[in-house]
């Protein structure tokens, strides 16, 4: 019998995994710099949050769902998104409504039950950042600014950001009621999932990917037509925040998103190198949700950014990622030294010292080789240095596996650690 992982997820291997990290890595130290501080939610929640949070009538919560029953009878949800549990913590926990505004995030895996394709996976990651607690516009900048931030951060300079605004309580039931009629008016046009969302979402339809139901979306009323004042004062204000940070935007009027709980701002970010079809993330404003959720009044905003399709994007931005090499392969010269051949990469690496940062990449065998199949072991790894244990009366013996060339012998392994730290800070000099 032979197992796969399950259709729609996938394993991360070297050297991606290392790049993976090296992103989350990044997005850690920007996340930080804006003053967001990670909370990390359970995987799964009770089903209802989801249910009461995304809406009813979404494709997530009608078709994409992962839930079960567990043995305790409770019906629970993998998390298809980072929002709503965050809001969930936020309200359960005092601790994280000490600030006003929060700011909050995480990093992590989410799953929908979605129909596989490049960039589209059943289980993905998110880095998400949310600001509970302000109703400024100047919330919404700070949000799209730290989203390209991130980008820039991960070596995407290029990325074009779209916003638009879904209104208020005020506004937007007369914009659903407007496309109501339009569509209503144009069902035959329309494939059958959006005659559906006529009666249920017609909101929805604007995101329809559908080629023949193209022609009567596109003609279709605009939100920007029945944004009430204050929803169209906010929209400008966002906009001319993020000029004034330099920051290109596009108003783009028929951009919806996939969640119900979005209010006033949305908007979706998209990188050169993905295509126009697959945004890297998206985001908006959510003035209800916590609200809905049981807690006090409170206007929030954040962004998901979706780690597979950074990963996709920056991949084409770089080409081959390379494989670390050690900076040292430590081999035994004698199967009696095998266990002091351990010890020796041991100190070398300095793991054990608190005041070593970074340590260095030294290896040894594990299986009884000869010294001779040793060094080979350690040339395919691309070991830039080999150590002999055990040492003879003049030190260790040290060969430069590039040059080719037996270096001078060293008296212990503390000056050999140095003088390897001596070397990996000349070579990084030198690149
Ligand atoms: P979302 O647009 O559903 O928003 O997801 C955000 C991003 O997650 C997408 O732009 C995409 O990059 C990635 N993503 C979504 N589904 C998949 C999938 N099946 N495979 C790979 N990547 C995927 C949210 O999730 C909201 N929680 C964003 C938000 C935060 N709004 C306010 N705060």
């Amino acid at each position: 019998m032979s197992y796969q992982a399950p259709r729609g997820t996938r394993d991360i291997l070297p050297p991606d995994s290392e790049r993976w990290a090296e992103i989350e890595e990044q997005a850690r130290r920007i996340l930080g710099a804006y003053g967001y501080r990670e909370v990390r939610t359970p995987i799964f929640e009770s089903t209802d949050l989801f249910v009461r949070s995304v809406g009813e009538s979404t494709d997530i919560v009608r078709k994409e769902l992962y839930t079960f029953t567990d043995r305790g009878d409770r019906s629970l949800t993998l998390r298809p998104e980072g929002t709503a549990p965050l809001v969930r913590a936020y309200l359960e926990h005092a601790a994280l409504r000490q600030e006003n505004p929060a700011r909050l995030a995480y990093l992590g895996p989410m799953f929908r039950y979605e129909r596989p394709q490049a960039g589209r996976y059943r289980q993905f990651w998110q880095i998400g950042a949310e600001l509970l607690g302000s109703k400024e516009p100047a919330a919404d900048v700070e949000m799209i600014d730290l989203f390209v931030s991130i980008m820039r951060a991960v070596g995407l300079p290029d990325v074009t950001v779209l916003i638009n605004s879904l209104g208020d309580a005020a506004c937007r039931p007369v914009y659903r009621e407007r496309l109501r009629e339009y569509f209503t008016a144009r069902l035959d046009r329309l494939c059958g999932d959006d005659a559906e969302r006529v009666k249920t979402n017609p909101l929805r339809i604007l995101d329809c990917k559908v080629p023949s139901c193209q022609p009567v979306i596109r003609d279709a009323p605009t939100v920007l037509d029945t944004l009430c004042d204050a929803c169209r004062e906010h929209l400008g204000a966002v906009e001319r925040g993020l000029k004034s940070l330099a920051l290109q935007v596009e108003i783009a009027p028929r951009l919806v998103r996939g969640l119900d709980y979005y209010t006033r701002t949305v908007f979706e970010v998209h990188a050169s190198s993905l295509g126009a079809q697959n945004a890297v993330g998206g985001g908006g404003r959510y003035d209800q949700l916590v609200k809905d959720l049981g807690g006090p009044e409170t206007p929030a905003i954040g962004f998901s950014i979706g780690t597979d399709r950074l990963f996709m994007a920056t991949s084409e931005a770089r080409g081959a990622a390379s494989v670390p090499a050690p900076d040292a392969f430590v081999v035994a010269r004698a199967p009696e030294a095998a266990e002091e051949a351990l010890a020796a990469a041991r100190s070398l690496r300095g793991v054990l010292d608190p005041r070593e940062d970074r340590p260095l990449r030294v290896m040894a065998d594990v299986q009884q080789r000869s010294a001779s199949s040793q060094m080979k072991v350690a040339s395919r790894l691309g070991a830039k240095i080999v150590v002999f244990v055990p040492k003879d009366d003049d030190g260790y013996g040290v060969r430069d596996m590039i040059e080719g060339k037996d270096e001078m012998k060293q008296p212990s392994l503390e000056s050999l650690r140095s003088w390897l730290r001596d070397r990996r800070r000349a070579a990084e000099g030198a690149r």
